[in-house]
C-alpha cells in the first residue's frame, strides 16, 4: 500500500510499505482522518529519521478487532499513539506519560510501529478507544492535540481571573489558550512571529489579545498591560526566543509550564527564572483520562475543535502542507490527511 515516508531534510516521499496483518492481537483499522503535529514537523526539518511514517492523531474504522472482543468490524476507534510498559509505578498509577518506554515504540512516532499517513495501520490494543458516532472523523484526529493542551492546562491550575499568556499560536497554543478560557482566565494573549496565525487566535474566540513576538517592545508592551506580568505562560513553541520571552512575561512568582519541544538543548536566561521565583513546570502528553475527556468534551459540544482544521490533503499533498504549516506567514495551523482519498 502506498504511504508517506521522511526521506531527506525537509523531504517526504510518497512511497510503498506492507499492510497490516491481521494477528489476533492489533487492531487493523482504515485510515480516515490524520492530523499533521508540530512535532512531526520537527522530525521533517531533522530529515530524520529516514523511512519514519509518521501520524499520531487520528480517526479510523476497525477492520479487525484483534485481541479487543468489544470492538467489531466498523467501529471508529482513535488511539493513545504511546507505548507505556503497563507494569511501572508510572503506568499502575495512570501516568503512563512517566513510564520510560512511552515513547519507544510510539505510532507514527518510532520506525516499529508506523502511523496514519497510509490507507490502514496497526494499532496496539490497550490503547484503542472508540468514539462515538456524533463526533466527526475530523474531530476524532483532534482529540490527540487536545489532550496535549488539557494536560498543560491541568497541571497549569489556573485560578479564576488569572491573566495567561500563551506562547505560540499553532494547535498546541490555540487549544491551551482554550483551555485556559475555560478554565477561567479573564486576560488571554497569545504571542506570535506568524501575524496571520496572531490574528486568526482572536478570530477564532481564543485570545483577546495577540501580540508579535518579532516586536522588540513585546515584553515592555506586556509588563505595562498586565501591571507586571501574566500569572501563568504557557510556552507551546520550544525555540529559545519563544522559551526566553515566557521566561520575560512571567510575573514573580508565577508559573511557566513548558509544552513546546526542542530536539536540541536551548540557551535561555536561567537568571530571570531564579531572581523571580518562577515556577517552571514541564508537560508532556496526557493522562488516558485526559484523552477520554477529549472526546467526551467533544461529543457533548462543549468544545468546537474543527474551527481550527484548515485543509484537508492527500498522500501527495503532504509535502505541500508540511511547507504552508511551516513557511512562517501562513494563517494555516492544522491540516489533516485522508490517506485514503
Ligand atoms: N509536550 C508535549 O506533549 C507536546 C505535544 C505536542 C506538541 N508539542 C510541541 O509543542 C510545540 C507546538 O506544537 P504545534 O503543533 O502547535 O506547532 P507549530 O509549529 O504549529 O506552532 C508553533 C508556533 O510558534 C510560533 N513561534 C515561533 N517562534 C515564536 C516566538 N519566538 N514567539 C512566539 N511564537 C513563536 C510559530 O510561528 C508557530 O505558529 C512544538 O514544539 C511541538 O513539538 C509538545
Ligand atoms: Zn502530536
Ligand atoms: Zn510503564
Amino acid at each position: 500500500m502506498k504511504c508517506v515516508a521522511i526521506k531527506d531534510v525537509k523531504q517526504f516521499e510518497v512511497t510503498e510499505m506492507n499492510e497490516p496483518i491481521a494477528d489476533g492481537q492489533n487492531v487493523i483499522v482504515d485510515v480516515k482522518k490524520a492530523g499533521i503535529c508540530g512535532s512531526d514537523i520537527h522530525y521533517w526539518v531533522a530529515g530524520e529519521p529516514k523511512g519514519l511514517v509518521m501520524g499520531h492523531e487520528y480517526c479510523g474504522v476497525v477492520t479487525d478487532p484483534g485481541s479487543r472482543n468489544d470492538l467489531q468490524v466498523g467501529d471508529r476507534v482513535t488511539a493513545l499513539p504511546i507505548s507505556p510498559c503497563g507494569h511501572c509505578e508510572a503506568c499502575l498509577t495512570g501516568n503512563p506519560q512517566y513510564c520510560p518506554e512511552t515513547w519507544t515504540y510510539a505510532t507514527g512516532l518510532s520506525l516499529t510501529n508506523p502511523g496514519a499517513l497510509a490507507p490502514k495501520m496497526a494499532i496496539r490494543p490497550d490503547m484503542v478507544i472508540k468514539v462515538p458516532d456524533n463526533v466527526s472523523d475530523e474531530e476524532v484526529a483532534m482529540v490527540e492535540p487536545t489532550a496535549v493542551g488539557l494536560h498543560a492546562i491541568h497541571l497549569a491550575n489556573i485560578k479564576v481571573g488569572a491573566k495567561v499568556l500563551v506562547v505560540g499560536g499553532g494547535i498546541i497554543g490555540l487549544v491551551s489558550a482554550m483551555f485556559a478560557k475555560m478554565e477561567g482566565a479573564s486576560y488571554v494573549v497569545v504571542s506570535e512571529t506568524n501575524e496571520a496565525r496572531g490574528n486568526k487566535a482572536v478570530t477564532l474566540g481564543v485570545a483577546d489579545e495577540w501580540v508579535d513576538a518579532k516586536d522588540p517592545n513585546m515584553i515592555s508592551n506586556l509588563m505595562t498591560k498586565t501591571n507586571g506580568g501574566f500569572d501563568f505562560v504557557i510556552e507551546c513553541c520550544g525555540n529559545a526566543p519563544a522559551v526566553s520571552s515566557a521566561l520575560a512575561a512571567v510575573k514573580p512568582g508565577g508559573k511557566v509550564i513548558l509544552v513546546g519541544v526542542s530536539l536540541g538543548p536551548v540557551s535561555i536566561p536561567t537568571a530571570l527564572a531564579v531572581t523571580h521565583e518562577v515556577d517552571i513546570q514541564g508537560a508532556i502528553a496526557y493522562t488516558k483520562t485526559e484523552f477520554q475527556t477529549c472526546i467526551d468534551l467533544m461529543a457533548n459540544k462543549q468544545i468546537e475543535v474543527l474551527k481550527f482544521v484548515d485543509d484537508v490533503v492527500t498522500l501527495e499533498g503532504v509535502q505541500g502542507a508540511y511547507e504552508r504549516l511551516t513557511s512562517g506567514t501562513d494563517s494555516a495551523v492544522k491540516i489533516l490527511v485522508d490517506p485514503n482519498k
